[in-house]
């Protein structure tokens, strides 16, 4: 069976292996837990950061192909991490291309993390794809933790939530919003509390979707049932860690990669 390594800041790339249960795929899973959250680091960080980790993993696990499931990532440094591995690399795209095409009103939200909100990747995105549309934009990194206490098995901080929905829909032209399009793999994960916090029905669109269906083309793999197998970390295991939404998943074994033993994988 094929195997890929998805990568994320946290439990994130999650949503994206949700996405891809369908495929004859084994999933490896990789967390830079030690620097959560990657929406407050900078450019420059993480430029230097996600190719080193990532080749350090990918040389380890030998993937057949690498998910960067992570947008905070993927829009500031998938080139980097590309020219860093030997394997193809699939990245995550704000999905501003399907939220243009599904609105109505020519508003459209976006929720993300405050680095990719303020990208010129997602500037450049906006004025490809959705130069006709108002684009509402709210960056949130108190989502992320959101997003992390609920999947550690906590209740969501429903103020980060409220927050995130009063940032779009009472900013001016808000009230015209009738898609969001959530451009932080964290929160899909916070899919309901976001739909029941907002003030109306609207579309919430994520990129889930669009990428396994880019990994089952690059990578060649057919439909089936995908394998959970190791979950690593760079930071401490700790309750607060989410073992249990891994295990969920299938997940059965840990592993910690340290950067200061140069990310080498050891059981936890
Ligand atoms: N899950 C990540 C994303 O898609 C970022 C979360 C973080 O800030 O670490 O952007």
């Amino acid at each position: 069976m094929k195997r890929a390594l998805v990568f994320d800041s946290g439990v994130g790339g999650l949503s994206v292996a949700d996405a891809m249960a369908g495929l004859a795929l084994t999933i490896d899973y990789a967390a830079d837990n030690a620097w959560l959250p990657y929406g407050a680091k900078s450019d420059a960080e993480l430029r230097t950061r996600c190719p080193a980790l990532i080749a350090a993993l990918a040389a380890q696990l030998s993937p057949d192909v690498i998910v960067v499931a992570c947008n905070t990532a993927s829009t500031i440094a998938l080139d980097a991490v590309r020219a860093a591995v030997p394997q193809p690399v699939v990245g995550v795209v704000p999905p501003i291309k399907p939220a243009a095409a599904m609105t109505g009103s020519g508003v459209i939200g976006l929720l993300a993390t405050p680095a990719t909100v303020r990208r010129a990747y997602t500037d450049d995105l906006i004025a490809r794809f959705a130069a006709d549309a108002h684009v509402v934009r709210f960056g949130s990194t108190a989502l992320v933790a959101a997003a992390e206490a609920k999947l550690a098995g906590g209740a969501p901080d429903a103020g980060a939530v409220a927050e995130a929905i009063a940032g779009l829909f009472l900013a001016p032209r808000g009230e015209e919003i009738d898609v969001v399009a959530l451009a932080c793999t964290h929160f899909p994960l916070l899919a309901e509390e976001l739909r029941t916090a907002a003030p109306r029905k609207v579309a919430w669109l994520d990129s889930g979707a669009a990428i396994a269906r880019r990994v089952a083309e690059v990578s060649g793999c057919g439909a089936g049932s995908v394998q959970a197998a190791r979950a690593v970390f760079t930071g401490p295991l700790t309750a607060a860690l989410q073992r249990n939404a891994f295990e969920r998943r299938g997940f059965s074994h840990f592993a910690q990669a340290p950067e200061g033993t140069a990310f080498t994988l050891s059981s936890a």
